[in-house]
């Protein structure tokens, strides 16, 4: 079977619906509106009649443009009318008995070939088509908020949906300009499960008491890249929404560890302090923009700093580190033991700094870690151990502020800050790609776009190499037994054979 999609119609004018009624109509497609609510498919339609003035008035599209948009869109004033569309998309209320009751309905009306689609973003597919006649035609079409700036849409394939569905979904997306990626149906399709590690390592660390939000937060965005701290996100999108999504997607997965929220967000939730919304959250926003984020501490140039002696698990790491050191005229010791005054820097990855000290046999009170996952071009996460002297510790944060950079530092952490999230994001997207949900372009491509991450995850990986992803979670999983760590088969089996993380096996 084969469908061409011209004209569509949208259920529930609300936020999402209205935004997938204006990049319909925007790209010609004859869009219905219908919403149970009277008069809110009238409304729907002035106020897209307004956003595309407003977007005339920027400049963004021409008048003509803006006509034909209009033109494309039509009230309806009874389901009845919907009766020809060629894709009926829901974007009603979250609830599965509402919604499957609502494609019953629909099969009475529509035509054979009508595809029945629902913009859900926490139902199963399946579930919402089990009481269909024809479950091959409902399909999962889950786009993002705002709809026309969130250029990424996921099409679910249910247990029964038709293949020719999901061709005819792809076509119709591109041409509304978005990229379709496809979805197996499980929870979280691929963007919700993908965001689930993020944010959980985030307040796993804050909550082992490694440092503050603003430290955590910093490393992440100014040292990793991520477009902001998994606490100023958490703030943006709401803990209303977010905590709700972690509690459903570790529960739909019966209880896996990797996805363990945390009862932190739970009891802000219930002091309702949500984020931006409520102008508390972990920051807070009573003045508009945002404060309580604690500057980075800067330690000024001493008089004198011990020899540094260097140790690391990677040969690229000790190098840079060595001509970083050289370059800021700090004395390198290079014998292969320290001698007993010199600071043991420890380029290690996966541990602590008591652990990594007690493996290479140096002392831990002249020991210092250095976190080399994410270079140290702008940023630099520092970690003295347990008993390190303060003097250590200070020449420490000391040198590496010489160039004017900032350095965190932070209490011991098994994987430090930034190799914990990174792993953990990296190794979702693997176990994501192992558990066939999508293609490794699929994944990489929904994280860009629908979590602004600055690679996909399995790219991510290549890039960062797979060996020290591995290796950082094979540590942490052996010196914490915390199954969440625990690598996926699919970075396993690619770094044992040597080959890129985006390897997939044709046949
Ligand atoms: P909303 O509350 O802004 O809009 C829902 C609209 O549906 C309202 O206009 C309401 O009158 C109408 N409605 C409710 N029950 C109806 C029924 N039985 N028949 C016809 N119309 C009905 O909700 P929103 O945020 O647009 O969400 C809609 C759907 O999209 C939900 O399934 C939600 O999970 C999903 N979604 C929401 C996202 C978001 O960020 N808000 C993101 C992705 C998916």
């Amino acid at each position: 079977m084969t469908y061409d999609i011209k004209s569509m119609a949208v259920i529930g004018v609300g936020i999402m619906g209205s935004g997938i009624a204006q990049i319909a109509a925007q790209s010609g497609h004859t869009t219905y509106l219908y919403d149970a609510k009277a008069g809110a498919a009238e409304q729907a339609k002035e106020k897209l009649a307004a956003t595309f003035q407003k977007l005339v008035d920027k400049n963004k599209i021409t008048a003509e443009q803006a006509a034909s948009a209009n033109s494309h869109l039509i009230v309806a004033q009874q389901i009845e009318d919907l009766k020809d569309c060629d894709l009926i998309v829901e974007a009603i209320v979250e609830r599965l008995d509402i919604k499957q009751s609502l494609m019953q309905q629909l099969e009475e009306v529509v035509s054979e070939n009508t595809i029945l689609a629902s913009n859900t973003s926490s139902l199963s597919i399946t579930a919402i088509a089990a009481n269909c006649k024809k479950p091959e035609r409902v399909v999962g079409y889950h786009f993002f908020n705002p709809v026309p700036l969130m250029k990424v849409v996921e099409v679910i394939r249910g247990l029964k949906t038709d293949p020719s569905i999901i061709d005819a979904l792809d076509k119709l997306s591109r041409a509304m300009g978005h990229r379709p990626v496809v979805a197996k149906d499980t929870p979280g399709f691929i963007i919700n499960h993908a965001g689930r590690a993020y944010g959980t390592e985030a307040l796993k660390i804050l909550n082992e008491n490694v440092c503050d939000i603003s430290e955590i937060d910093r490393i992440l965005r100014d040292g990793v890249g991520f477009r902001m701290g998994p606490f100023e996100l958490l703030d943006l999108t709401g803990l209303d929404v977010s905590h709700p999504v972690m509690e459903s997607i570790y529960h739909q997965y019966y209880e896996e560890a990797r996805y363990k929220p945390s009862p932190l967000t739970k009891q802000l939730l219930d002091a309702k302090q949500l984020g931006r919304k409520t102008n508390q959250g972990f920051y807070n926003y009573e003045t508009d923009s945002k404060t309580g984020e604690e500057p980075a501490k800067f330690v000024e140039r001493l008089e004198q700093y011990p020899k540094v002696w260097v140790a690391a698990d990677f040969s690229e790491d000790k190098t840079q580190l060595e001509d970083y050191l050289t370059q800021q005229n700090i004395t390198l010791d290079t014998n292969p033991e320290p001698q007993s005054d010199s600071l043991c820097l420890l380029a290690c990855y996966g541990e602590d700094t008591t652990q990594a000290a007690i493996r290479l046999g140096v002392n831990p009170e002249r020991a210092v870690a250095i976190d080399m996952l994410y270079g140290i071009a702008k940023h630099r996460t520092l970690m003295p151990s347990l008993v390190t002297k303060a003097d250590y510790h200070q020449a420490a944060h000391s040198i590496f502020n010489l160039d004017g950079n900032m350095v965190s530092m932070i209490a011991e952490s098994i994987g430090f800050v930034a190799q914990r999230v990174l792993s953990m994001v990296i190794n979702l997207g693997c176990d994501i790609a192992q558990q066939n949900v999508a293609t490794v372009d699929d994944i990489n491509a929904a994280v860009r776009l629908g979590l602004g991450y600055p690679f996909g995850p399995i790219e991510w990986g290549d890039q960062i190499g797979s060996e020290k992803i591995l290796l950082i979670l094979n540590r942490i999983s052996n010196l914490t037994h915390d199954p969440r760590y625990r690598p996926s088969p699919w970075l396993q089996r690619r770094v044992a054979l040597n080959l890129p993380l985006t390897f997939t096996n044709e046949f």
